[in-house]
């Protein structure tokens, strides 16, 4: 079996930090979202992978470079426009050949991966699997209506939803789905939808398997659902401290800090992780905190956000929360008068003022 990775797209839910950053490549508990997928795959027997690629490929490909960090082997195929996750499958059939594969969006997580679910459609053999969560809003998601244990219809993102069964971005398909994806037509929003190909495979009589997720899934397309993929990872912690703490802070329950870290007179409370060469001086890191690396906290209170290379957080008076905070970002309490918030703000920035 193959995989195959898609990594492109325009990530515009995630504005600001997908106008100089792959959606894919933002960390989740300082790991990039897409080194979870590459991830699932190997740890599902599979060596072969293809990443599709747009136009952050330059990006990506400096991230994740031949694989061989993971044991595994990356061709990258170049998408030339965003046209849909159906439009990646068919440029790619010069590398699937008539393997069966394993088709993941590289800004989904799995926790626990998907070894088996592969073991199972290697098992069963069915044309398509296809695997669905229930969540709470529907109209985001390709969904699925079952009826007696067999799907029968995929509507993608339909206004009014006739189930709550989400598509989860991980499929299973035979070769068969090459014929599907050439026979379909562009959808209203101008992209070959998957969702419209699974649709072909059931019309035509093919075996199309669903699995219900029990475990969690996220998809992290937008800032809330990335939040809460940083809580589960980091939930998933055990303490490691390799970088220093001095005697005056505490450090308490799940909290990870890298090599090269420093922590003076501050308190973490995990979940956390302080990657290598940021200091935390006389702060407060709360619990579901990811601060990566070069990262600078000084006299400030933050939790549950994520916080890029480089930033710089300084004498800020109120608690910082729920944030995503970008590479070599500086939020400081300005000196000035007369007194004023001033910003400097990319476009599609949000900023939350007490
Ligand atoms: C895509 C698919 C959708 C699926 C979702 C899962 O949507 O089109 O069917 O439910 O991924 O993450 P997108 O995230 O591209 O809007």
């Amino acid at each position: 079996m193959k995989g195959l990775i898609l990594s492109g797209g325009k990530g515009t839910r995630l504005r600001p930090i997908t106008f100089t950053s792959a959606k894919q490549l933002v960390p989740v508990a300082n790991k990039p979202v897409l080194f979870y997928g590459i991830e699932a795959l190997r740890d599902a027997g599979i060596a072969d992978i293809g990443i599709v690629v747009g136009e952050t490929h330059e990006e990506i490909r400096s991230a994740v470079g031949d694989g061989s960090r993971w044991g595994v082997r990356v061709t990258y195929i170049p998408q030339e426009a965003p046209l849909g996750l159906a439009h990646a499958v068919l440029i790619s059939e010069g590398f699937l050949g008539s393997d069966s594969f394993v088709m993941y969006l590289g800004d989904n997580l799995i926790l626990g991966g998907i070894r088996d679910l592969v073991r199972e459609f290697e098992r069963d053999r069915p044309n398509a699997q296809i695997l669905l969560a229930e969540v709470a809003d529907p109209t985001q998601f390709g969904v699925a209506e079952i009826d007696d244990g067999r799907v029968v219809r995929l509507v993608e993102k339909p206004k009014e939803p006739r189930s709550n069964l989400a598509l989860v971005g991980v499929y299973m398909f035979d070769s068969h789905i090459f014929e599907a994806v050439k026979a379909i037509r562009p959808s209203a929003r101008g992209e070959l939808e998957i969702t419209d190909s699974i649709q072909y495979l059931v019309d035509s009589g093919r075996a199309v398997y669903p699995h219900m997720v029990k475990g969690w899934w996220k998809d992290t397309g937008r800032l809330e659902d990335l939040l809460e993929a940083n809580r589960m990872v980091l939930d998933s912690f055990e303490t490691r401290i390799a970088g220093e703490v001095d005697a005056r802070s505490r450090v308490t329950f799940k909290v990870v800090i890298e090599e090269g870290a420093r922590v003076t007179g501050s308190t973490i409370l995990g979940p956390a992780v302080i990657g290598s060469g940021s200091e935390i001086v006389d702060s407060y890191i709360g619990p579901f905190t990811s601060i990566a690396s070069n990262v600078t906290v000084r006299h400030s209170e933050i939790e549950h956000s994520i916080l890029l290379d480089g930033s710089r957080i300084l004498d800020i008076p109120h608690r910082i929360a729920d944030s995503l905070i970008g590479k070599n970002v500086e939020v400081a309490r300005s000196p000035l008068r007369p007194r004023a918030v001033r910003l400097m703000l990319g476009d599609s920035s949000q900023a939350g003022i007490l």
